[in-house]
């Protein structure tokens, strides 16, 4: 396994609008039957909820990876740079439910306590669940908006992980 080191997450110095927004992450989590999936995620926030350290991100019922963020107790966020972007495409646009992307994308898997990510990441943010809401449409409080990021109504499911552990090389 690459060399990580652990810090905590008071020592992270990255800008969230980049590292989520611009990098993207790939959101991963293992099933109780060892399987496990990845997919790219642009949307999401870091910061503190209920007093802890947090991290929010947004999965659609729809993606193979909800199968495994909705199984484990846990999930990995993994962040490569611009290193992987290729991978992060194919990550972001191939089902798991299509082709094996874990295999198709030639980075090796490292998998943890129902989380698991890419041995090639630069950081790597370990998550426990705490809470998860699907997207409510009539809860918006600007209406144009819903119909603006949902015009199908594919709603998000959004979750709320505790970061328990921060891996960085
Ligand atoms: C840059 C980028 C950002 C994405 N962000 C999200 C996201 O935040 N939430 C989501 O549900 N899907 C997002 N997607 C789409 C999924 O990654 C995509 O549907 C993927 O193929 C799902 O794989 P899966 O079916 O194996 O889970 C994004 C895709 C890309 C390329």
């Amino acid at each position: 396994m690459a060399q990580f080191r652990e810090i905590k997450p008071s020592e992270l110095t990255e800008n969230p609008f980049n590292l989520i927004g611009d990098e993207w992450m790939l959101i991963g989590a293992v099933k109780p039957d060892g399987s496990f999936n990845m997919m790219t995620a642009s949307w999401g926030m870091v910061g503190i909820m209920w007093g802890s350290p947090a991290l929010n991100c947004l999965v659609r019922n729809t993606r193979y990876t909800f199968e495994f963020t909705e199984a484990s107790p846990r999930a990995a966020f993994s962040f490569f740079g611009d290193s992987c972007r290729n991978q992060l495409s194919l990550l972001g646009s191939k089902s798991g439910r299509e082709i094996d992307k874990m295999r198709s994308s030639g980075l090796t898997p490292v998998t943890d306590n129902g989380a698991v990510w890419f041995d090639e990441a630069r950081l790597v943010i370990i998550g426990r669940k705490l809470y998860a809401h699907n997207v409510a449409p009539g809860e918006f409080t600007v209406p144009d908006l819903c119909a603006k990021v949902y015009p199908k109504r594919d709603f998000h499911r959004i979750y709320t992980y505790e970061i328990e552990k921060v891996l960085i090389k």
